[in-house]
């Protein structure tokens, strides 16, 4: 296993969208489990493979209560009405947190990495961790889903390498 460099912010491939995976070979396994440990060497709850630079719908998780693993080719099929806020990192944007709202149940359409498919539902923090990375699937990052105006606010917090803020939020 090995520790993979995270691309930051302002990498392009983190604002591609990702190819579905088609080789459920020894190598994919191989990077799951690099992916698994440079996540939990970070550490972090999340890791999609486009973040280490490999722009295949894949990511990893792991709530840190016992639910971890690897998922490959998420498609949401169903999202619950109710959202809410809470508060997000990510390891492409080292120290920057902000609450991002997000759906509190989703059920997804996915695949392992022997390439069998099944379809869970899950919720609360584990359907944010998976709606966080499935968007970086899709080359969308958590400050996109921030308000406008809190989103240009973390952005030139970002530019002056500022992160003694508070979430905006709580100034809305
Ligand atoms: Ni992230």
């Amino acid at each position: 296993m090995a520790i993979l460099e995270v691309l930051k912010l302002g990498d392009p491939i983190l604002r591609s969208v990702a190819g579905p995976v088609t080789a459920f070979d020894a190598h994919l396994r191989a990077l799951g489990q690099d992916m698994l440990q440079t996540m939990h060497d970070a550490p972090g709850v999340g890791l999609a493979a486009p973040q280490v630079g490999t722009p295949i719908r894949m990511f990893v998780y792991d709530d840190s209560e016992g639910d971890a693993g690897i998922v490959c080719n998420p498609v949401i099929i169903e999202r619950s009405d109710e959202t809410e806020f809470g508060e997000e990192g990510c390891l492409s944007i080292p120290g920057l947190y902000m609450e991002v709202e997000r759906h509190v149940a989703i059920t997804v359409e996915g695949q392992n990495v022997d390439g069998e498919a099944w379809v869970r539902k899950v919720e609360d923090f584990v359907a944010r961790i998976w709606q966080h990375e499935i968007d970086h699937l899709d080359g969308i990052l958590f400050i996109d889903r921030l308000p406008p105006e809190v989103r240009k606010e973390a952005m030139r917090r970002l530019r002056e390498n500022d992160f003694e803020m508070r979430p905006p939020t709580e100034r809305l």
